[in-house]
């Protein structure tokens, strides 16, 4: 039996009665995230976390912190769930206490992909990112609507890399992916370099970057510009989506005099050798600012 359904998705978060999984980290966002959604399996689940405040926080949700030392060796997989600048040391720490045949599993690629991790030959190594709900999610209940990040009522999907060939090991993972991310539609495999690529370069480094802009660019013509807030945004948020719908998925053709318009705005903005953050040295010089390092070693 489940320990309780999830009451904004409806379903069980299925996750087999054998498995226990340690969440090193489980007090910060992910670590919350995550936990939240392993506590409605059926699988054992370990919380450690670091700070004193964390592990209070632990206390008030009637989760007991345990120590790395006792949650790592009785775990199938390890979720480090830590910041990234200290992926490196905390692997260091965990790796050498996982059980042979476990996995352990990062929520993000840039450590894996800089290869800052601690590694075993016979510890596995994955990593799950989540893509977030689709703004072309087709939601119906208030609580999809509100649930923008994933992992409470809106379905996402998820990508992935799993290092080696045991299918077993990366059937236990998919499942607890599955899981902590709940409710997911369906998880992309792919390699850990192009997870990489995809987190920060087709992700951060684009999408998160122009999400910006068009917030720096609307409040330019809010308070420098003077053209009243409500009016900005009425007609903003209404075009960003059909920008979008447009572009992404060809709803509606662009009119003559709105090609001509972007064109101007693309030569205006855009810098000609924009496809340079997909060559591999600016990852790395991106990964190396994000992990606060001087530079990305390569062995
Ligand atoms: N925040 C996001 O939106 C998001 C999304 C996807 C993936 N991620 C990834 O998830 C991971 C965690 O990020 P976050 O934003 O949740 O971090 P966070 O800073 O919110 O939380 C990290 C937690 O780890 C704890 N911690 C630090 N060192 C520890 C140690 N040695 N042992 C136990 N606990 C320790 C901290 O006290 C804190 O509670 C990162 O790899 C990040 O890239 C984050």
């Amino acid at each position: 039996m489940s320990k309780e359904l999830n009451p904004l998705f409806g379903k069980r978060v299925e996750l087999d009665a054998s498995l226990t999984v340690a969440v090193i980290g489980a007090a910060g966002k992910m670590g919350m995230r995550v936990s939240n959604n392993l506590n409605l399996t059926d699988a054992t689940v370990f919380y450690t976390e670091a700070s004193e405040a964390g592990q209070a926080r632990l206390q008030e949700l009637g989760r007991v912190a345990s120590t790395v030392d006792d949650a790592v060796p009785a775990a199938d997989v390890v979720i480090l769930a830590v910041p990234d600048v200290v992926l490196g040391t905390v692997s260091e720490q965990v790796v050498p206490l996982m059980q042979s045949g476990a996995v352990l599993l990062t929520l993000d690629p840039a450590a894996a992909y800089a290869g800052l991790l601690a590694s075993r030959d016979d510890v596995h190594q994955a990593c799950a990112h989540p893509a977030h709900p689709s703004i072309f999610l087709e939601r119906t209940t208030v609580e999809e609507y509100a649930d923008t990040f994933g992992g409470i009522a809106a379905e996402q999907e998820v990508v992935a890399a799993f290092e080696g060939d045991d299918e077993a090991a990366k059937a236990r993972v998919e499942a607890v992916v599955r899981a902590i991310y709940a409710p997911v539609i369906d998880v992309h495999w792919v390699t850990v370099k192009q997870l990489a690529q995809l987190e920060p370069t087709l992700v951060e480094t684009t999408a998160c970057m122009i999400g910006q802009f068009l917030k720096d660019s609307m409040d330019h013509a809010i308070t420098e510009v003077g053209i009243p807030e409500g009016a900005v945004k009425a007609l903003f948020y209404g075009h960003i989506g059909i920008a979008l719908t447009n572009a992404l998925r060809g709803s509606n053709p662009f009119s003559e005099a709105c090609l001509e318009a972007m064109d101007y705005g693309r030569d205006a903005i855009i810098k000609d050798d924009w496809k340079r953050i997909w060559d591999d040295e600016d990852l790395d010089v991106v990964l190396a600012k994000m992990l606060k390092l001087e530079k990305i070693e390569r062995s």
